[in-house]
């Protein structure tokens, strides 16, 4: 059996802002990890995913607290650990982080070499500075990134190049799980290429055991994830392999979420675009029963009566979607709806 890396279950985290409010990012979330696989997160800005990478860390500094739940990583709840054993002995060397937009976080008065230091010093003590920088000589090769990067500054680098250095630096000590919370977001086509290509080869060469790759791009996720979640107002609202959830997506707001993708010139002639109307609730204040029902083509009364809160139901073969209707009644309904727009493309 595959050896699992990551273990979350019930976990609840919440924002305390200045006037008191609870704003409830990460509601009630349970996730697995295996060695070897890629886990893709996707969903709308604001829908809770930096904070559930932040969560997963144990980063609990205000605003941001835990509330419940646990988080096992190879068997061991880190919630349980006291902070200064979390972090010689698991960040950064068990468990890493890429945070979004980390590239633009570098100190700019730092050669690249000197963040590589400050992790190697903390970790890795027993080697001399000659042979850190060996090794990051090394593993940066191994990157196809030259070796000048080490002796640069920041700001000397390409947005390609930066993000590449800062996931490098991520990786230097091959955790168990890297989280990367956006990593090829804010880079131009090319870029994207390049790190989600160097990111599947430090998986390939288990210089990293096991990914969570987070993105508000769900197409994205075909090129780099096993299996995906799909986050909706701080829960998970679907989850499946990456095949069935881009190419077969069972919950409205997944389906929602696909057919609101622009797709190259070619296929945008067969493909009607349907933007998601109105916007995710308030996470100070969500509404019972669905959470997605106020957006959702489909939804009736029941959605928002029946339930405190809609569970997340497993379909079987590690498939699950959370809503009331079930998957037939859901299939049934998005052939209706495309005959219906068929039919009205051929009048236009
Ligand atoms: N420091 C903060 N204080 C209060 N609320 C926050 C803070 N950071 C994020 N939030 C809120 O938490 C929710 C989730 O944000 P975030 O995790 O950044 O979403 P995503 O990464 O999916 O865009 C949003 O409603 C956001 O406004
Ligand atoms: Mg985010």
């Amino acid at each position: 059996m595959a050896t699992k890396t990551l273990i979350v279950k019930n976990l609840k985290t919440y924002y305390k802002t200045r006037l008191k409010e609870k704003v409830c990012a990460v509601d009630d979330i349970s996730l697995e990890l295996e060695e070897g696989r890629v886990l893709g997160i996707a969903g709308e800005s604001g829908c809770g995913k930096s904070t559930l990478a932040l969560s997963l860390m144990g980063f609990y500094f205000p605003p941001l607290n835990f509330k419940s739940g646990t988080i096992e990583v190879e068997g061991v709840d880190i919630m349980k650990l006291p902070y200064e054993k979390l972090r010689t002995d698991y960040l950064g060397t068990k468990i890493a982080y890429i945070p979004q937009a980390a590239m633009n976080a570098l100190n700019p008065t730092l050669r690249i070499s000197s963040f590589v230091l400050d992790v190697l010093r903390e970790h890795r003590p027993d080697l001399t500075k000659e042979q850190m920088l060996n090794l990051a000589r090394e593993k940066f090769e191994f990157l196809h990134l030259p070796e000048r990067v080490l002796s640069a500054y920041p700001n000397e680098l390409s947005g390609g190049m930066k993000q590449r250095t800062v996931i490098a630096l991520s990786s230097m000590l091959n955790p168990k799980v890297l989280i990367a919370d956006e990593p090829s977001s804010a880079l131009d086509v090319t870029s994207q290429k390049i790190v989600i290509a160097m990111l599947k080869k430090m998986m390939d060469d288990q210089f990293v055991k096991s990914m969570i790759f987070i993105t508000h791009e769900l197409p994205l996720l075909r090129h780099v994830a096993d299996d995906i979640v799909i986050m909706y107002a701080g829960e998970f609202v679907e989850k499946g392999t990456a095949e069935e959830v881009i190419f077969d997506p069972i919950h409205p707001y997944s389906h929602a979420l696909m057919a609101s993708i622009i797709v190259p010139e070619e296929e945008m002639k067969s493909k009607k675009l349907c933007a998601i109307p109105g916007a995710p609730p308030n996470l100070k204040n969500v509404p019972p029963g669905c959470r997605f029902a106020d957006r959702c083509s489909f939804a009736e009364e029941r959605c928002k009566k029946e339930f405190e809160r809609i569970p997340l139901i497993h379909f079987g073969n590690g498939r699950y979607s959370r809503c009331i209707f079930s998957e037939s009644e859901l299939r049934e309904k998005y052939a209706k709806k495309a005959a219906k727009q068929h039919s009205e493309n051929d009048y236009e």
